[in-house]
């Protein structure tokens, strides 16, 4: 049997929804809606295209959204000017920093100078402490999304073990401090972990943020798992295509367009052993974006 899709769109229409509301009630209370401010430095295509998504949803719920480009050739004192402009800035509640940032670059010593209180990506190390200590602060967008993706699919946390392939500072690690607060029991793996299938199959939850294409196989998920893609690849080539997604409506729609995308999980190869499984593309990626603008009503919220 096919495992059941964990509609990740689904639920961030659903979040949109709520976080709209908010923004309403907010707007009418303060005479201002919230307002985001993302730094892009360089012209990494793909953060062109996700900082293009993140400011068009800010847009269609009534948070204001700027995006301010900075050439690649950007000095470290020019990106914490910027930044610091916007510590100031009185009407604007959240920063992010869209990584990642050009090579060389000191990002440790760019994400400390963004204001805690406006830190909505949760990278500050303000934020990072608060969430090892279970207390409240800005939760990066891509976990928290995951969490609220498991619970609104009424899928229990408590007692379960929880397997995180990854350590990223984005995704692994604070994944891992949001398991361990549901009271999930969990196992971060990583590049060094031995027999990392064999760890993996001891998961109900498995989470894949490796970041490289199609290595979760049946060999890493028990029958019955639920497992999170959190990666996202393009698909290169017919063959690659064919050994994807096998003959699927998928296949069909990779040779009409020519591209499709991918993330950690190999899905021809997992999708009859998991029980759950959240697909490549719309599964986590909305979420991401959905949190981040209830990230931003937080920030908003908080400060006014
Ligand atoms: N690059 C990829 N994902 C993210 C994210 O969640 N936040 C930022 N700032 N950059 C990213």
């Amino acid at each position: 049997m096919s495992a059941r899709i964990l509609d990740g769109a689904q639920v961030a229409r659903q979040i949109r929804a709520e976080v709209a509301a908010e923004v309403k009630e907010l707007q009418q209370r303060v005479g201002r809606p919230p307002g985001l401010t993302v730094i892009l430095v360089g012209e990494d295509p793909a953060s062109v295209v996700y900082i293009r998504n993140k400011a068009r949803a800010a847009e269609k719920i009534g948070i204001r959204s700027s995006v301010i480009r900075l050439p690649e050739t950007s000095t470290e004192a020019q990106i914490l000017a910027a930044v610091q402009r916007l510590n100031q800035d009185a009407e604007i509640d959240g920063i992010l920093v869209q990584l990642p940032l050009p090579r060389g670059m000191a990002s440790d010593a760019i994400l400390e100078a963004i204001d805690p209180d406006k830190d909505v990506d949760g990278f500050h190390p303000h934020n990072v402490g608060r969430l090892a200590l279970g207390r409240s602060g800005f939760v990066p967008c891509t976990p928290a999304g995951i969490v609220e993706l498991l619970r609104r699919n009424d899928i229990p946390l408590e007692g379960r073990h929880a397997v995180v392939l990854g350590r990223s500072n984005i995704v692994g690690k604070p994944m891992a401090q949001l398991l361990l607060a549901a009271h999930a029991t969990v196992t971060v793996c990583h590049s060094r972990t031995r027999d990392l299938a064999a760890v993996a199959r001891g998961a109900d939850i498995l989470v894949a943020a490796v970041g490289r294409k199609g290595m979760v196989t049946e060999e890493f998920v028990r029958p019955g798992a639920v497992v999170v893609d959190v990666g996202i690849h393009p698909v290169e080539g017919e063959d690659e295509a064919r050994d994807l997604f096998g003959d699927s409506p998928r296949l069909e729609k990779f040779r009409e367009k020519g591209t499709a995308l991918v993330g950690d999980v190999h899905p021809r190869r997992v999708r009859d052993v998991a029980g759950w499984l959240s697909p490549v593309p719309g599964g986590v990626g909305p979420l991401t974006v959905a949190l981040l603008l209830r990230n931003t009503l937080q920030a908003a919220q908080q400060r006014t």
